[in-house]
């Protein structure tokens, strides 16, 4: 198929391009390269004659028009993604998602093509027991989550009101190589590995449902060949942990003791846990490979192994991210 990923030089973007390609796809991305957006993601792929990049907005009606020519599904990774930034500039997450979205769906609907909305088990809230079905209400707790909650309810709609062909596959919080490092797990590795102090939100015991990054592209892959029209999949990681197992366990990982632990100031609306049942994708024939412990280490050697990667980001415009959202320097 020949595939328009919009958002594609992102972290999960990126490993979506890459499986594509190697699955025979032809693929064109579409990416504003904001902070989280890199050309570097995509470096392996430049050179396949398969591969197009077009630097635009999903929310830019002519930059879509020129990216989407011949194109036969639409994939919309686009997204500010940070819950902390949507708590403090939640501008363009309105942007992006609500206006983005449209934009994409109408260009899809158009040309009688499939559009694929990546989206997160974070709509539906927080849950104290069980797990999350399709089925379950939506009740987000952020912009983030809001705003993405309020692009599925449009796509549903586009299904409902054009029998615009699309599908919604919303994913468990994914970690991995090329993370953005503002997200829990490579930001905890970075420092780890730099010995500044792991800020922990709260108690720590919030918990979250790991999916590794090439298990979701793959779900996604599989979504948008088998998937039906109008239909909804929960994709959940193999495991849970609390937040604190997670840090302590990249700790054991870095060589580094706990007393680098430093418990921080809660973030305002933080959902205490996420679960999603994955039973639906898994009828269709995806399931998880990759197991936490195993995925985890996978991941820290890949830090390790790539500062190239992360040393621009870290001595760049995050510091003053950094300083702002924790109330102190990031060590030299
Ligand atoms: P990311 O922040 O690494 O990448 C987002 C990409 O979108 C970047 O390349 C950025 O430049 C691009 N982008 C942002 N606004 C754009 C716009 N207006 N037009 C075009 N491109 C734009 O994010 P990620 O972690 O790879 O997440 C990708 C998708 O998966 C998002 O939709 C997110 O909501 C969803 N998701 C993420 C997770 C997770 O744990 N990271 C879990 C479930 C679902
Ligand atoms: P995050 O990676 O921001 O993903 P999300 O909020 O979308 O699940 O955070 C994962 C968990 O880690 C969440 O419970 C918040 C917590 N957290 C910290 O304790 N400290 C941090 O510095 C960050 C970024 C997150």
């Amino acid at each position: 198929m020949k595939l328009l990923v919009c958002g594609g030089a992102g972290f999960i973007g990126s490993t979506f391009v890459r499986l594509a390609l190697a699955d025979g796809d032809e693929v064109v991305v579409l990416d504003k390269l904001t902070y989280a957006g890199r050309r570097e993601n995509l470096t392996e792929v430049e050179a396949d004659p398969r591969f197009r990049f077009v630097h635009g907005a999903i929310d830019d009606r002519t930059a879509v028009a020129q990216a989407i020519d011949g194109v036969e599904a639409v994939v919309n990774f686009a997204a500010e993604t940070h819950v902390d930034r949507s708590i403090q500039e939640p501008d363009a997450f309105v942007h992006t998602h609500a206006l983005g979205t449209y934009v994409l769906l109408e260009a899809a609907r158009e040309r009688g093509i499939r559009h694929l909305q990546v989206s997160t088990d974070e709509v539906y809230g927080s849950i104290a027991e069980g797990s999350f079905t399709e089925d379950s209400p939506l009740h987000p707790s952020s912009p983030y989550s809001a705003t993405k909650a309020g692009a599925d309810l449009l796509v549903g709609a586009y299904h409902e009101t054009f029998a615009a062909d699309v599908v919604i596959c919303r994913g468990s919080n994914n970690y991995g190589p090329r993370q953005h490092p503002e997200k829990l797990i490579p930001l905890m590795v970075l420092n780890a590995i730099a010995g500044d102090p792991l800020p922990v939100y709260g108690d720590g015991l919030n918990v979250r449902n790991w999916l590794f990054v090439e298990d979701f592209a793959a779900a996604i892959g599989h979504v948008l060949r088998h998937g039906g029209a109008g239909e909804t999949y929960n994709v959940g990681g193999p495991d849970e942990c609390s937040n604190i197992e997670v840090v302590s366990a990249i700790l054991r990982l870095c060589g580094r003791d706990e007393s680098l632990i430093e418990y921080v100031s809660d973030r305002p609306g933080h959902d205490r846990r996420y679960s999603l049942g994955s039973e639906k994708v898994r009828a269709l024939g995806w399931s998880a490979r990759v197991r936490f412990a195993q995925g985890l280490e996978r991941t820290v050697t890949w830090y390790r192994e790539n500062a190239w990667w992360w040393e621009p980001i870290r001595s760049g415009a995050y510091r003053e991210y950094y300083e702002r959202q924790y109330g102190r320097r990031l060590g030299p």
